[in-house]
């Protein structure tokens, strides 16, 4: 109880209207472990940059122009798999559900999930978890088209948003995790943060779970690289705002934007490329660093799942798998699991 109280004063509450409250942490405290992280990351043999950092307000806007890039299959393919829900999920929510997401983003697929849940339920609780502040706008957009919704939304990583979660309250909870967010951890970070998913939950509960699938290298790489240059703009971002926030001099036209499906461990990988020998300051992380021609920095894995993977991860993570759905092409894979 009293590290229930101790983990809300992380935070700050906003009361937005009857319908909308949100929590974020102290502004102190995300600045803080941005600048560190980054002191970290880039101050290695093998440089990288956590992929949550793409997500500030530009970012946020370029994945939007992502998911609706013709190379760019996942989310239009998820979306197709989410209609056929509209006729068998209703079989599986007996009771009252409160619908929790990890990664809302927009909420753009959420939608389909709630036009499900408004037509068995009388009110319907939305839980939003993300890292980007775009959280906010999404969250009022729903409340203008769902006049039965109430929405408590948390700014933050997935791994405090279940934290907080679990001392929250005991409601039921359908718990999303769509668009293959997923595949950005680590086999071993992704089994350790299902079974946090899954100690998370109270018998009762679900979990869906949208996982991109192994496939072709051409449609991968494609879907990573787009013609229109999208992607590596929305890669490229991510140093301009390690320049915005952390007083950095990233000059962006010394690095290029670089994809490759590694097959054997089956993920895309990508890379910002330094064009030239060069060094780097980021003042609020105290780093000064050197980058050779060639050198690579990474800022995004993305595992790609076999059908077989998917069900032997869950079910040694503690689930029990309901049902998979997928789409004609088999590019993509929607989940539903129970507590063992
Ligand atoms: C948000 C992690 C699911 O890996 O497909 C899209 C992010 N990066 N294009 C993905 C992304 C480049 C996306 N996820």
């Amino acid at each position: 109880m009293s590290n229930t109280i101790q983990k809300n004063l992380d935070y700050k509450k906003y009361v937005v209207s009857s319908k909308l409250q949100y929590f974020k942490p102290h502004a102190t405290k995300i600045q803080k472990t941005f600048a560190e992280e980054i002191s970290y990351s880039l101050n290695r043999d093998s440089k990288f940059i956590d992929p949550k950092y793409f997500y500030d307000n530009k970012g946020s806007d370029l994945f939007k122009k992502i998911c609706s890039l013709p190379e760019y299959y996942p989310t239009r393919t998820e979306i197709s798999i989410l209609k056929q829900l509209r006729d068998e999920l209703p079989s599986y929510l007996d009771e009252h559900f409160r619908l929790v997401e990890l990664g809302s983003g927009t909420s753009v697929k959420t939608r389909l999930i709630l036009d499900i849940l408004v037509k068995l339920q009388d009110t319907i609780e939305y839980f939003p978890i993300d890292i980007s502040e775009i959280l906010t706008e999404s969250s009022e957009q729903l409340l203008k088209d769902y006049d039965r919704l109430h929405i408590t939304g948390l700014i933050d990583t997935y791994e405090d948003g279940l934290k907080f979660l679990k001392t929250f309250d005991d409601k039921k909870n359908l718990i999303i995790f769509l668009g293959s967010s997923f595949g950005n951890f680590s086999p071993n970070d992704g089994y350790k943060f299902l079974q946090k998913i899954n100690s998370t939950m109270k018998h009762g509960d679900l979990f869906l779970i949208g996982l991109d699938l192994v496939k072709d290298k051409q449609i991968l790489e494609s879907a990573y690289d787009d013609s229109q240059g999208v992607t590596a703009k929305f890669n490229l971002n991510i140093l301009s705002r390690i320049n915005d926030e952390l007083d950095a001099d990233f000059y962006l036209k010394n690095f290029s934007h670089y994809v490759i499906y590694n097959e054997e461990e089956q993920r895309i990988e990508m890379y910002l490329k330094s064009l030239v020998n060069q060094s780097v300051m980021v003042s609020k992380s105290n780093l000064l660093f050197n980058l050779e021609k060639d050198e690579l920095i990474l800022t995004e894995h993305s595992h790609k799942y076999k059908l077989s993977q998917i069900s032997k991860l869950l079910h040694s993570t503690g689930f029990k798998i309901k049902h998979t759905w997928l789409d004609n092409n088999n590019h993509f894979s929607l989940t539903l699991a129970s507590k063992n």
